[in-house]
């Protein structure tokens, strides 16, 4: 397994190209599966997690053909064609690698009538539960039943429009559901929908495709369902997770950091609260710079569904926070289990006390590099950009969790002035 060997203190300046977001472009693939017409994706990122969908992906039948490679400011041009669907079973050993795997259940089902998948299985962060997945579908006519770590669905009649009410804010669940709908016969209204940017980039994605729907970008989506839908062609949006890693590395290491392609409107709980701990942000013609000049101040932080500060920037922000001026109150009200970066931070000399759902960290001036392991994609850049922060040399362990969602991340990093090199096992 690689590790990545980072020495830190150097303050990082220059500029990173944001690509298409990892949580855009895996349901965008999965919508390939609504139509028999070829999907044209620009912007797509390479990265582990794309990978192993795209394996999914072609054993349902789908051809996946790069038309053309990253496009030097751009991702990945890729074209998706489902003209037949040869299997409806998405089988274990894919599904295990990767949860977002369950998000071909709506689309195969509003498709075909049919499909067999996996139970994703929980991860390091949490159970991962499906359940509101399934509801929605049931109400939509689908009879489903668990048996041997499967999810057996079918709807001979075809899926038929119902009014969806979400108990919590689900982004998957939002999302299939939504596939689902535009082929269901009547009109759906999904309440309490997940308003992140990826599940809008996919709604716009659909329309492009033929279906209608109204309240995008609301927490009320309306989608009346169509016979068919057809083939189009759309751009990934930016990465706003990646975007957020990255002006966090700069704010860390006291530098600055042009985004190019980054959006700060996607990101503006993360800006309110990083310009309260000092950090500035200006705009410019690619995307914005994001620069400490003066003093880091501890501010508090609580992760939310969009446009709530994102729970998948909550670890990097705790790396941030421990080398702040002050104290800093961190809570994770999203996931059940999101704080296991804590004790691999405390190594590092980060001072941290957990409290169920909320951590405690008091900001100290200086971390120090030590050997350090990874546990989840978002937990390993944290470490990474304490590592670039700390006095002395941090090696991370286990980067193919690193490896799934962030492309070529030491060569970004490295392009910046940091001394970070892959060291192949
Ligand atoms: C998506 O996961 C993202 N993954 C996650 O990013 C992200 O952390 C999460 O949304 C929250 O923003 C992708 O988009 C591929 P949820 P998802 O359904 O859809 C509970 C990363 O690092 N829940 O919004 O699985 C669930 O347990 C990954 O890129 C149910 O109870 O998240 C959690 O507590 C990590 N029942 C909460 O809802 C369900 O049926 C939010 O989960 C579904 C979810």
């Amino acid at each position: 397994m690689d590790k990545i060997r980072i020495r830190g203190g150097r303050p990082l300046r220059g500029s990173i190209v944001i690509g298409g977001a990892k949580n855009a472009a895996l349901p965008l693939m999965t919508a390939s599966l609504l139509t028999d017409e070829t999907l044209t994706l620009t912007n797509l990122p390479d990265l582990a997690d794309i990978a192993t969908l795209t394996n999914l992906l072609v054993q349902h039948g789908v051809g996946f053909d790069v038309v053309a490679g990253a496009q030097g400011h751009g991702g990945r041009v890729v074209a998706l064609k489902a003209a037949d669907i040869v299997s409806t079973t998405a089988p274990y050993d894919l599904v295990r690698k990767m949860r977002a795997s369950v998000l071909v259940l709506g689309p195969l089902l509003a498709r075909c009538g049919v499909a067999k998948v996996s139970l994703p299985g929980g991860c390091a962060i949490g159970t991962r539960p499906v359940d509101l997945h399934i509801k929605g579908l049931t109400q939509m006519g689908a009879r489903i039943d668990l048996e041997g770590g499967y999810i057996l669905a079918s709807a001979p009649e075809g899926l038929r429009g119902a009014d969806i009410v979400f108990p919590t804010v689900s982004v998957g669940a939002t999302e299939n559901l939504l596939m689902a709908a535009t082929l269901a016969k009547g009109e759906t209204v999904l309440a309490n929908a997940a308003r992140e940017p990826e599940v809008t980039d996919l709604a716009r994605c659909l329309v492009a495709m033929g279906a209608e729907i109204e309240g995008i970008g609301t927490d009320t989506l309306r989608i009346r369902g169509k016979d068919r839908l057809h083939g189009a062609e759309h751009r990934i949006v930016s990465d706003r997770i990646e975007t957020g890693t990255y002006l966090m590395a700069a704010a860390i290491t006291g530098g600055e950091i042009e985004l190019v392609h980054g959006d700060l409107d996607h990101l503006q709980s993360v800006g309110r609260t990083l310009s309260a701990a000092g950090i500035e942000f200006t705009p410019t013609e690619r995307g914005f710079r994001a620069a400490r000049t003066n003093g880091l101040h501890g501010v508090d932080a609580m992760t939310e569904p969009y446009p709530g500060f994102p729970t998948d920037l909550q670890a990097q922000m705790m790396a941030l926070m421990s080398v702040a001026d002050g104290a800093s109150m961190i809570t994770e009200t999203i996931f059940e289990n999101r704080f296991m970066h804590v004790p691999e931070l405390m190594r590092m000399g980060a001072r941290v006390t957990v409290h169920g759902a909320s951590a405690l960290v008091r900001g100290v001036p200086r971390l120090t590099g030590a050997p350090v392991m990874a546990t989840d994609l978002r937990a390993s850049v944290s470490l990474v950009l304490a590592g670039l922060a700390a006095q002395g040399e941090t090696v991370v362990n286990r980067v193919y969790h690193l490896d799934r969602g962030y492309e070529r991340l030491e060569e970004k990093l490295a392009a910046c002035g940091a001394d970070i090199e892959r060291l192949k096992e």
